[in-house]
C-alpha cells in the first residue's frame, strides 16, 4: 500500500513538544533491536542506524535499561547506567543531531518480564503473579518465573534509578527521555489491576496503581525539567498478558495525576476509536503522540486526519521507520515502502539494521 503525503500536510508541520521543536509530526517509535553488547553498551552501528532515520520529527530510542537488574527481558538490549553506556549514547545523540534530528531516550525496567538467566538477578514485579510467557535465555526458551513482589523501599530505589538514567541521557546530549509505562513492563504492571494485587499504597485503587509511574515521572521531571520528559502508555494491553479490568478508570487516574506536571508529551499506544482514547484525550491538554500499531500497519491517511483535526500532535511509527530510513521522502513521493524483515528484527549484525535502502540507493542499484 502506498500513501502520498501532500507537501502542506498537517503531519509535516513543526510541533513543539516541551523544550524541543520537532520539524514534523512523524516520529520514530521505540524499537528494541538487540544489537547492544552483553554489558548493555550500544552497538557501534547504533549511531549510523539512528542517524539514517534523523528525518523523523523525533526519534524515540529503543527501550534502555535504568539498571543491570532492570534489563532481563531480552539479550543484548542497551542500558544507560554506566559511564561507558553514556559515552556511547553521546556518540549516538551527536550523530542524530549532526544529521538534523532530535532524539529522546526510552527508559525502562522490565519487571516480571525479566528472566534471571538474562538479568542475573531474581525477577520482580508488583505481586507474585507470573507472566504466561517465555523468555529467550542463553539456555533456550524458558517460562518466565513467578516474580517476587517489590518492597516499598525497592520502589523508591527504582524511582531514583529512573532519575539517574534520565540525568545520564541529558548529559549524553539527548533532547529528552520517554518513560516506558507501556507494553506489560514494570510500570504497566503496577497500573494493571489484574497483575497488581498489592494492598499497600501502590495497589488497589486506580490512584494507588498510578502512584509508581507518577513518582517516576515526577522525579525525572524534577531532575531534567518537565519539558524533556515523555510518557508512553498502552491502555488496555501489552505483552505478558497485562491488562486492566477497567481500563478507563485506571488510566484516567494516571493521566489526571500526571497532567499538572506539564511534561513534553503523552505517547499512547492505542486504537483511537476506543472510548479510552476519547476519555484520555479529554483529560490531556498537552502534546499527544499516537501509535496505532501492533496488529495493523499505521494508516497514514487516518494519522493525517487526526493531526489535521488537532486530535493528535504527532504519529509514532515503528516498523515502517525500521524498514525505511527515508520514510518521509517516500511518503512525500507516494513511493512503495520497503517491507520490514521480521527475521532480522532482533538478530545480531548489520543485516536488517543499517542496510535498508533509501529510494536513491534503489535507483542507483537498478540504473
Ligand atoms: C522489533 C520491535 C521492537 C519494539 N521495541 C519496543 C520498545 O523497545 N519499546 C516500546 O515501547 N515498544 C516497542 N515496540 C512497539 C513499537 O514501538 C510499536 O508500538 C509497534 O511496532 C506498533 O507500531 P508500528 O505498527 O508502527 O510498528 C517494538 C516493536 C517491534 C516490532
Amino acid at each position: 500500500m502506498t500513501f502520498t503525503l501532500a507537501a502542506d500536510a498537517a503531519l509535516l508541520k513543526p510541533v513543539r513538544i516541551g523544550d524541543t521543536t520537532a520539524e514534523n509530526r512523524i516520529f520514530m517509535a521505540p524499537l528494541t533491536r538487540s544489537r547492544a553488547h552483553a554489558d548493555g553498551t550500544p552497538s557501534d552501528l547504533a549511531a549510523q542506524y539512528y542517524a539514517q532515520r534523523a528525518a523523523a520529527g523525533l526519534i524515540i530510542s529503543e527501550a534502555t535499561a535504568i539498571s543491570r537488574e532492570s534489563n532481563g527481558a531480552y539479550a543484548n538490549t542497551p542500558g544507560n547506567y554506566t559511564d561507558g553506556h553514556q559515552a556511547k549514547w553521546a556518540e549516538i545523540a551527536a550523530a542524530v543531531h549532526e544529521a538534523g534530528g532530535r532524539m529522546f531516550m526510552q527508559l525502562w525496567h522490565v519487571g516480571r518480564m525479566g528472566h534471571p538467566e538474562i538479568s542475573g538477578v531474581e525477577t520482580v514485579g508488583p505481586s507474585a503473579i507470573a507472566a504466561d510467557m517465555s523468555a529467550h535465555t542463553p539456555s533456550g526458551k524458558q517460562p518466565l518465573p513467578v516474580p517476587r513482589a517489590l518492597e516499598v523501599d525497592e520502589i523508591a530505589t527504582i524511582v531514583d534509578q529512573f532519575r539517574l538514567a534520565a540525568r545520564r541521557a541529558i548529559d549524553a546530549g539527548m533532547d529528552g527521555v520517554e518513560i516506558h509505562g507501556a507494553n506489560g513492563y514494570l510500570l504497566h504492571e503496577f497500573a494493571s489491576d489484574v497483575v497488581n494485587q498489592r494492598t499497600d499504597a501502590y495497589g488497589g485503587s486506580p490512584e494507588n496503581r498510578a502512584r509508581f509511574t507518577a513518582e517516576v515521572v515526577e522525579a525525572v521531571a524534577a531532575e531534567i525539567g518537565p519539558g524533556r520528559v515523555g510518557l508512553r502508555l498502552s491502555p488496555g494491553g501489552g505483552a505478558g498478558d497485562v491488562r486492566e479490568v477497567d481500563t478507563v478508570s485506571t488510566y484516567e487516574a494516571l493521566v489526571e495525576r500526571i497532567a499538572p506536571l506539564d511534561i513534553a508529551y503523552l505517547h499512547l499506544l492505542i486504537d483511537p476509536s476506543t472510548p479510552t482514547f476519547g476519555a484520555l484525550r479529554a483529560l490531556w491538554a498537552g502534546a499527544l503522540v499516537l501509535n496505532t500499531g501492533r496488529e495493523v500497519d499505521t494508516d497514514f491517511c487516518q494519522m493525517e486526519s487526526l493531526a489535521g483535526w488537532g486530535a493528535i500532535s504527532a504519529a509514532a511509527v515503528g516498523r515502517a521507520f525500521l524498514a525505511n530510513p527515508d520514510l518521509i521522502d517516500r511518503l512525500l513521493l507516494g513511493a512503495e515502502l520497503n517491507e520490514p524483515d521480521v527475521a532480522t528484527f532482533y538478530a545480531p549484525g548489520p543485516a536488517g539494521y543499517v542496510d535498508y535502502p533509501t529510494l536513491d540507493e534503489v535507483r542507483v542499484a537498478s540504473a
